[in-house]
């Protein structure tokens, strides 16, 4: 059996019907196509999967989609638009691509969605709390340097 909720996601009302047991992971890249959002480990452990639901950011693969029924979801695809910047990238977008921050670019969604969140939540302001504060976005690339950069140049 399904159950029915309503999401908006990257500023759209969609009615959906879910498995109970279904992440919202899966639900955006599976139901959805929206493939943005990426599965690393799907076990909280890598951040790849992170999204912002009602402004806080959370590992998409740890959360079941039903809970967050009524939610205000923003994946990387709504992110410039939530950037309010019509047709423009984001300004975190902006800066991982003017910093070179990412290598193969998997967990470059998660890391976008991370720093935003962590940039809303407003504790972070030097480097190393940056480096703490998203420190749930794993990058076997290593391009963590070039990460920190780009989220400095947003910030200051
Ligand atoms: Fe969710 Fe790794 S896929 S934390």
């Amino acid at each position: 059996a399904t159950i029915g909720i309503s999401l908006t996601i990257n500023g759209e009302v969609r009615e959906l019907q879910v498995a109970p047991w279904t992440t919202l992971l899966d639900l955006l890249r599976e139901d959805l196509d929206l493939t943005g959002t990426k599965k690393g480990c799907d076990h909280g452990q890598c951040g790849a999967c992170t999204v912002l639901v009602n402004g806080t950011r959370i590992n998409s693969c740890l959360a079941l989609a039903v809970m967050k029924d009524g939610a205000e979801v923003v994946t990387v695809e709504g992110l410039a638009k939530h950037g309010g910047q019509d047709g423009a990238m984001h300004p975190l977008q902006a800066a991982f691509v003017e910093r070179d921050a990412f290598q193969c670019g998997y967990c470059t969604p998660g890391q976008l969605c991370s720093a935003a969140g962590m940039i809303a939540e407003g504790h972070a302001t030097s480097r190393e709390e940056i480096r703490e504060a998203m420190s749930g976005n794993i990058c076997r690339c290593g391009a963590y340097t070039n990460i920190v950069d780009a989220i400095e140049d947003v910030m200051h």
